[in-house]
């Protein structure tokens, strides 16, 4: 889109959106994983080639972190604070001075735009200011036509179909609220005029506010060209001011990242059942099994399948990996062809080389584990660093906490970790060692050994027999003549029939 010569935004964000029961300054709701202030940043950035200035106030440091936060994607912008939120109108008040004395070249025009309008996109707002340049409009508001128009203000036209003035729902007759045609809260307004027109403001209305929407019929009183832009896109113009609408715009938000992502070669095979936040990126020929969640800083390369019920935030897949049903991967790198899951949870900081395999019930924290090496079955891996070719026998733990520290573990190249076996860090296996089954390591072993720790299995001829024959049929312990207190478990099963039947 081309920028407009000498356009300034102004964002008003100032708002405590009361309506939204929060704690959180309503602007920095997320939507697809970006606060909606996000959006009308962007969105301003497509339209200035000026300053832009934002309008914080309610819970201004929160929003002001977001925004240094987010700096790089935003800039330049002026942060502009409203100590009292006395309406859209004192925001605009606060704003036109402050721009004007940071500019280094004036305005023309202003465009005025609400925070809490995510789904608003640069080619509509494009359209809006084309249409106000080619009719030479003093000001230009956008409206569109809502089955359901009730909290918006109300587009009241004359005779001729021309703007008169916005009434806010809160100040409307029960007629005007019939009036299904609602004031977006995007506005263009040429400098001069916007200038001359903020002292003439005045609090007169339901809420003792000062609403920019006044400026409309003072305009059309001092003789002005005032027009409206109608778009046909109702869903884009939705304004959130409550929780209602967030859910809203959020669903209509992850429609259209599905929908990009599946023109540029995704399958997705049920889009309404996949959650992909904005900044997500996924390759070609990738399939996304319903009910995937990709969040924040997710990047899913080529030929990837992601199964039912997996959730991946802040992950990096590279190309052809597979992902089971129902894993959580926080923070995770896994390379190319490896494998992960059912059911496997990697903990903040993995990274999962090569054709690697993590399987059923694996908790990683902290583990690098290395090319082809296989973590298959029930384990928790802390802390440890895995060479290749390594097998981990199913429900090998690494116990990588003493209370007070956590310490690392070393399993160097082609080394067999039999079944259950405990690792207490730190501690390091040699290149291809093995580990008996059962093991409780405690010690480096070096490589090539055999590392065995086992208690030593006794046999006890008969007793299995004897413990049967203590039990009369009827499961009731019999008189024990024929076993010794040695023989007897330290838990029957006639003492868990006691118990049941309690
Ligand atoms: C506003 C419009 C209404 C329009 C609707 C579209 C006014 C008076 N009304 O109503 O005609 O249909 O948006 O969504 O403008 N804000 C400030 N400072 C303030 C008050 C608000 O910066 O003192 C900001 C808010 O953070 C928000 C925006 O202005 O981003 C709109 O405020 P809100 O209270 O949501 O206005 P609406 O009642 O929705
Ligand atoms: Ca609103």
């Amino acid at each position: 889109m081309s920028r407009q010569n000498n356009t300034s935004v102004i964002i008003l964000a100032a708002g405590q959106g009361t309506r939204m029961k929060s704690t959180l300054p309503k602007v920095l709701h997320d939507v697809a994983g970006r606060p909606m202030l996000g959006y009308a940043m962007l969105l301003a950035r497509h339209v200035a080639n000026n300053n832009v200035a934002v309008v914080v106030g309610h819970g201004a440091d929160q929003v002001r972190a977001y925004l240094v936060k987010e700096k790089a994607h935003f800039d330049p912008f002026l942060v502009v604070e409203q100590t009292q939120q006395l309406g859209t109108g004192h925001a605009v008040q606060q704003a036109y001075p402050a721009l004007k004395q940071h500019s280094s070249q004036a305005a023309s025009k202003y465009v005025i735009i609400n925070g809490d309008t995510p789904l608003l996109t640069s080619e509509t707002l494009a359209a809006l200011v084309n249409y106000h340049q080619s009719e030479g409009a003093m000001l230009t508001l956008l409206t569109t036509v809502l089955t359901d128009p009730s909290g918006y203000g109300r587009i009241l036209r004359g005779n001729e179909g021309s703007v008169c003035r916005v009434v806010e729902d809160r100040d409307a007759s029960s007629e005007e609220k019939r009036v299904s045609e609602i004031n977006v809260g995007t506005y263009v307004v040429e400098a001069g005029f916007l200038e001359s027109v903020l002292g003439q403001l005045h609090p007169q209305n339901a809420q003792g506010e000062y609403y920019i929407t006044d400026i409309i019929e003072i305009a059309v009183q001092q003789g002005e060209k005032v027009l409206a832009w109608v778009t046909e896109d109702s869903l884009e113009t939705t304004g959130v001011n409550t929780r209602v609408h967030l859910a809203v715009v959020e669903k209509e938000m992850r429609r259209r990242i599905c929908e990009r992502m599946m023109l540029g070669g995704v399958t997705i095979l049920d889009p309404d059942r996949v959650v992909v936040d904005h900044h997500v990126t996924v390759g070609r020929d990738t399939v996304l099994h319903p009910g995937v969640i990709l969040e924040g800083e997710t990047h899913v390369g080529e030929n990837c399948t992601i199964r039912a019920n997996s959730r991946l935030t802040h992950s990096v897949l590279h190309r052809g990996v597979r992902i089971h049903d129902a894993c959580v991967l926080e923070e995770a790198t896994v390379e190319e062809e490896a494998v992960i899951g059912p059911m496997a949870h990697l903990r903040p900081g993995n990274v999962i080389h090569k054709k690697a395999k993590i399987g059923n019930f694996v908790e990683l924290k902290k583990t690098e584990v290395g090319e082809g090496s296989k973590v298959n079955h029930l384990s928790y891996l802390g802390d440890t660093w895995i060479g290749r070719n390594v097998n981990v026998g199913a429900g090998t733990i690494t116990c990588n906490y003493d209370g007070y520290r956590k310490e690392r573990t070393v399993i160097e190249d082609n080394v067999f970790i039999g079944s259950d076996v405990q690792l207490i860090a730190p501690v390091t296996i040699g290149e291809g060692a093995l580990i008996a089954a059962g093991t409780t390591v405690t010690e480096d072993v070096p490589a090539d050994a055999l590392g065995i720790s086992r208690i030593p299995q006794t046999n006890k001829e008969g007793t299995a027999a004897r413990r049967r024959a203590m039990l009369d049929p009827s499961g009731l312990p019999s008189n024990g003549k024929n076993c010794t207190t040695e023989d007897l478990p330290t838990s029957t099963p006639v003492i868990q029939k006691e118990q049941e039947s309690t």
